[in-house]
């Protein structure tokens, strides 16, 4: 089938080299040329497992390729929309402009059939609007469909999460929009992934509503956090005790500096905002402490790291390890890790910051801090250190060696990523989140 995929951010880019996986007949079309120019080599433009192989054999097998131009998607069965939808800058709600935007250069070119299938996550309520602007433009009129088929996957395991995803959500409003879509995923469903077809309403909360649930996860782990430090209980084995119980799970249980990147934090305040617009605002008070708690994390984290170094941050000199918002990530977009280090900077602390994949992003979003790719020579002559991401390598950190370079041997644990108690027996005064 010939489809397009209309924006290729982590989303586009992944969603149409598994379309050419599948065997379509793919065309990638962003305006920034610069994406473009690295998609059309077969690479990606940001890190993801597995996805440079993928883009190589798409665009080698001559069934993925990528254009600037919107008119190279002319001729498409169907076109999924894979635009950003971020937050508005001056309020909590989605920013629609770019899918705006290109619902309007699209329409005058649907002169043939054809089903617009959203990607992108928008306020419920958007599809239908969509579907009404583009028949009121496209030449096809009323042989124009829209379908909304959210997309759950995970940065760092995207291309895993694409190709085998626990669940596919179909919005549609005719049979015949369904019909296009399962054969765009008959490799899927032929694989007996669950299908879920329904309305294009509910199908746009399932992205919301699933990171909400997730994010409050986080939070109410992160609270029960807070009263383990107020009453000497330890979080992790109580995250544990939880786990077990089947009808809570252990996953997104992880205590810490709570959640970050380009999806949770802006999705559970578009739907909080979309939710009050439709009147729904005194149950929203749940979501909103959802975020506030997250954020507490944040400001947690500076003032245990001041306790730690005897309760002024002035000129101390701090070594912070991660950036990323997540490990397995080079993505810094709403990081917790650079959040708080941008707060003991301004905290006139002596902020060295360390990652094993970020540094470029974050000198790009924080240029105003120092950044140091050797870990050794990050922890040099530092008061404190403080974990902030959860990578390996700060896991695998040997306390005895790195207490030769630090100048105090005092550490942060913001992710419950060290063994403590190893730490301890080192001679390192150990502070934990949440222990
Ligand atoms: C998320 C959703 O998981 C995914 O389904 C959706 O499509 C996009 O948003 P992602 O942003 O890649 O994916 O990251 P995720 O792995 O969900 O982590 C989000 C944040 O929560 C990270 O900052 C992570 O460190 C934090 N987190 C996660 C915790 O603090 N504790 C946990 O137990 C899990």
């Amino acid at each position: 089938m010939r489809v397009s995929v209309l924006g290729t951010g982590y989303l586009g880019a992944t969603h149409a080299a598994c379309l050419a996986a599948w065997g379509h007949d793919v065309v990638g079309v962003d305006s920034n040329a610069e994406r473009i120019a690295t998609l059309s080599t077969g690479r990606a433009p940001f890190r993801e497992p597995g996805l440079d192989r993928l883009l190589g054999a798409g665009v080698s097998s001559g069934r993925l390729r990528f254009a600037t131009a919107l008119d190279s998607a002319r001729d498409a069965d169907v076109h999924f929309v894979c635009v950003g939808t971020p937050q508005c800058a001056d309020n909590h709600a989605a920013d629609l402009s770019a899918l705006w935007g290109l619902v309007d250069e699209l329409a005058p070119m649907l002169d043939r059939s054809c089903v617009v299938v959203g990607k992108s996550t928008v306020p419920v309520g958007t599809a239908t609007k969509v579907g009404e602007r583009l028949r009121r433009s496209a030449p096809a009129g009323d042989g124009v469909e829209v379908a909304w088929n959210p997309e759950f996957l995970r940065e760092g395991c995207a291309v895993e999460d694409s190709l085998h995803p626990d669940r596919l959500v179909l919005g549609v409003e005719t049979d015949t929009a369904q019909l296009r879509l399962r054969e765009v995923y008959a490799g899927l469903l032929a694989d007996g992934v669950p299908l879920v077809v329904t309305d294009l309403a509910t199908a746009e909360l399932a992205k919301v509503a699933a990171n909400t649930m997730l994010a409050a996860r986080i939070s109410l782990v992160n609270l029960l956090a807070e009263v383990c430090e107020a009453a000497n209980a330890d979080v992790a084995d109580l995250a544990t005790i939880l786990g077990y119980d089947e009808r809570i799970g252990s996953s997104f249980l992880s205590p810490g500096l709570g959640f970050g990147g380009g999806c949770l934090p802006k999705d559970i305040r578009a739907f909080v905002a979309r939710a009050e617009e439709l009147g729904v605002s005194r149950s929203t008070d749940l979501v909103h402490a959802v975020d506030d708690v997250n954020m507490r994390q944040r400001v947690r984290a500076v003032e245990k790291t001041t306790d730690l170094v005897g309760g002024d941050l002035r000129g101390r000199r701090l070594c912070l390890l991660g950036a990323a918002f997540k490990a397995g990530s080079d993505d810094v977009r709403d990081s917790p890790a650079l959040d708080v280090a941008s707060r003991l900077h301004r905290g006139d602390a002596d902020v060295v910051v360390h990652d094993p994949l970020a540094l470029a992003n974050a000198r790009r979003a924080h240029p105003e801090l120092q950044y140091e790719p050797d870990l050794a020579t990050a922890c040099a002559g530092a008061d404190a250190i403080v974990v902030l991401t959860d990578w390996d390598d700060y896991s695998a950190l040997d306390p005895v060696a790195l207490s030769a370079v630090v100048r105090q041997p005092r550490v942060l644990d913001a992710r419950l990523a060290l063994d403590a108690e190893k730490w301890r027996a080192a001679g390192w005064d150990v502070s934990v989140m949440g222990r």
